[in-house]
């Protein structure tokens, strides 16, 4: 009966791939840290050490360009990236044990650790290359930032990689006119020293370690082929400027983003055990170490996390995978996730209008442990959420509890423990448990969907409603419902990885401690239970209307520019003329007290002196400004204020509050120059 004790307790590090810190969470990214979470959660339950961690996957020229363009140092995009990531996963229920970064200060150590040890052993190249350079903005650029017309078939407008038109692959200096996509500037090619990981020196490695059990049989299969095409050295540096950690020894070289993103799933394990005691990096990671390490990833990054990512690990003296698990890609009613018809639902628009739980459980009842890809139906989610999770599995408590409580004084009675269904439920404990360590999560779902009918049955056939109003049948219904709701806790325990928040409120109606995986093989008897509560609504299809709807709005307001405030009536050249622009030295600033937006400033325009208040006090102290030039309408006739004569104004731009700007005329400006 019991299969599981002390002796064989694992110990079991579990990832999710680290989302790029370059956009939000979306659906599909929900549909991998689900199915990781739900098999942590399960390992948990099962009395194992699981240990959840994940990260931001932060470096890279995308990341880079980004911050620049939001005008921020990417040390603070990257911050914000996370908050708003780390607070998707947690209202999504999903819970690592650390989220952290893999720009820290871990990762670099653990970076320049791995990298010393594979040159060290030999297993670094370099040797120079010649690649697309953007003069203007003098850097090198990516095959995703060069544009141009494809060398194949001429469609304009191609990326340097591959062409959205006839398919063809290339390298950017076949691209015929090319562009760089972040300055237009015509690129030049341009040589430069790059570092090669041999990865050829690891080939019968994994060959074999490829057919131990260490990916699924489709990516086995894959990844013969790459074998077949022939394995290749792999360019791991990047010139500056680059958004990453600098090579040792190496100035103005960076380690591409992909060799240490994978070594993210290290350093956030290593600053886990920094921050927690009892925890032992090398207890995991050393060679002999008998700790499993399972990494949960998307199809698309296979080749990184079966090839690059345990030859780097066997180089440099650390533990490979126990296993890579690969997944499909997630489509919204049959098609890819697309933004024009809204089914490219961010994390938190789903949140907006959504139960997280319904997706948890709609992704547990429909995965499977292959690569295919997923479908989410949105009418199918609907009926299985409302006839299934609902209808079956909720519908076992709240049609019994109501006698317990009313009729027995709270109290479920003893003799359930013989019950040939409460038998039958813990039986398929192991079956259900087999199918969650094997991510065969539909299955385990049908298995306890088919439970929860019979639960269902054998109250529909004791018709406990009838026979509560006779006497002589009425303590038949104290049996029936105490067995009913033994049955919908042993349930709770089975989907209790998929759904912890309604499980909860379950383990608080049945009094009970949070329940483990064991507790499926003891009974609750003679034990008094609280008020049922209402633990999950069905789902209004209105709602999902609604985050389609704001899904797309969401994906038009992104396309188009912001629209400005409409335009005041126009105005002849003339009309411009009479304005005379002129550069002002601001001699004085003071606050004026009895105005909270307000500055007086005392202006020099080339030997003629004005005074003009000017509303700039939310952005600048008058010490700040003094000794400045700007730029005044300097013939605006003069306005009496409340707090005295203001005889211009001066020009300043911006949203407002601390953002707004005065004027900064370049050096050589002189006070009473006119502007042009
Ligand atoms: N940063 C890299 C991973 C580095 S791991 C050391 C990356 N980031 S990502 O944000 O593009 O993707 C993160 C994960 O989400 C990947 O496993 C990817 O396959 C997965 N998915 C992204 N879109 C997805 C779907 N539409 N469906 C399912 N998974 C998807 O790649
Ligand atoms: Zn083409």
């Amino acid at each position: 009966m019991n299969s599981q004790t002390n002796n064989n307790q694992r110990r079991i590090l579990v990832t999710s791939a680290l989302p790029y810190a370059n956009g939000s969470i979306h659906i599909g990214h929900m549909l991998e840290h689900i199915q990781t979470d739900i098999w942590s959660r399960f390992q948990k339950l099962r009395g194992h050490q699981c240990i959840a961690v994940c990260a931001d996957d932060t470096h890279g020229t995308p990341i880079m360009l980004r911050a620049q363009k939001e005008g921020m140092s990417p040390e603070a995009f990257i911050a914000a990236t996370q908050e708003e990531h780390v607070k998707d996963f947690e209202d999504f229920l999903v819970s690592y044990d650390n989220y952290h970064s893999t720009h820290s200060k871990e990762n670099k150590e653990l970076c320049e650790l791995i990298y010393t040890r594979l040159r060290d052993a030999g297993h670094i190249a370099r040797r120079t290359i010649s690649q697309l350079y953007d003069p203007e903005k003098e850097m090198f650029l990516p095959d995703r930032f060069v544009k141009g017309e494809c060398p194949k078939c001429g469609a304009e407008d191609q990326y340097g990689d591959n062409c959205d038109n006839c398919s063809a692959t290339y390298s950017p200096t076949e691209l015929k006119n090319p562009k760089s996509a972040v300055s237009g500037a015509t690129p030049v090619e341009k040589e430069s020293e790059h570092y090669f990981f041999k990865l050829t020196d690891f080939e019968s490695m994994l060959k074999t370690w490829t057919r131990q059990g260490h990916v699924q049989e489709q990516i086995a299969n894959k990844l013969d082929e790459w074998f077949d095409a022939g394995l290749q050295e792999w360019d791991i540096s990047r010139d500056a400027p680059y958004f990453g950690f600098e090579i040792p020894n190496a100035p103005n070289k960076y380690f591409y983003v992909w060799v240490d993103a994978p070594m993210g799933y290290m350093a956030s394990f290593k600053n886990l055990c920094d921050k927690t005691g009892g925890l032992n990096f090398d207890d995991f990671w050393s060679q002999d170490s008998d700790a499993e390490i399972h990494h949960f990833i998307g199809k698309d990054i296979v080749y990184f996390h079966t090839l690059f990512w345990p030859a780097m690990l066997e180089g440099s003296g650390f533990k490979k995978p126990t296993k890579v698990h690969s997944h499909g890609f997630l489509t919204v009613n049959g098609t890819k996730m697309s933004k024009s018809k809204g089914t490219f639902v961010k994390a938190r628009t789903y949140l907006n209008h959504l139960d997280p739980e319904y997706l948890r459980y709609y992704f547990m009842a429909k995965l499977t442990g292959r690569v295919d890809d997923f479908d989410l139906n949105l009418e199918d989610f609907v009926a299985r959420i409302n006839s299934d999770l609902v209808g079956k599995y909720i519908n076992i408590g709240s049609r019994v509890a109501k006698f317990i409580t009313k009729n027995f004084d709270s109290k479920i009675c003893g003799g359930v423990a013989d019950h040939p269904l409460v038998k039958e439920y813990q039986e398929a404990a192991d079956t259900i448990a087999k199918y969650y360590e094997d991510k065969e999560y539909g299955r385990a779902i049908k298995e306890i969907m088919q439970l929860a009918a019979k639960a269902n049955q054998y109250v529909d056939a004791e018709e406990p409603w009838v026979k509560i109003k006779d006497e002589s049948t009425q303590k038949d219904v104290h049996l029936v419902s105490s067995v009913a709701l033994n049955l919908f806790r042993i349930l709770t325990i089975y989907l209790k990885p998929a759904i912890p928040s309604i499980a909860a409120k379950v383990e608080g109606f049945l009094n009970v401690a949070p329940l483990q995986w064991q507790d499926a093989f003891k009974v609750l008897e003679n034990h008094a239970i609280n008020k049922f509560k209402p633990m999950v609504q069905r789902v209004d299809p209105k709602n999902l209307e609604a985050m389609i709807d704001e899904s797309k709005e969401e994906a038009e307001a992104a396309a188009q520019p912001q629209l400005a405030e409409p335009l005041k009536d126009e105005i002849t050249f003339a009309d411009f003329e009479k304005i005379d622009l002129r550069i002002a030295k601001i001699v004085k600033a003071e606050s004026v007290k009895e105005a909270d937006k307000l500055l007086k400033l005392q202006l020099d325009l080339g030997g003629i002196t004005k005074q003009v208040f000017a509303g700039i006090k939310s952005a600048y102290s008058p010490e700040d400004l003094e000794g400045k030039l700007t730029v005044v309408v300097a013939n605006l006739a003069p306005r009496k204020m409340r707090f005295g004569l203001s005889e211009g104004m001066v020009l300043a731009a911006g949203p407002g509050g601390k953002d707004l700007w005065i004027l900064n005329p370049d050096e050589g400006a002189e006070p009473g120059m006119r502007v042009k």
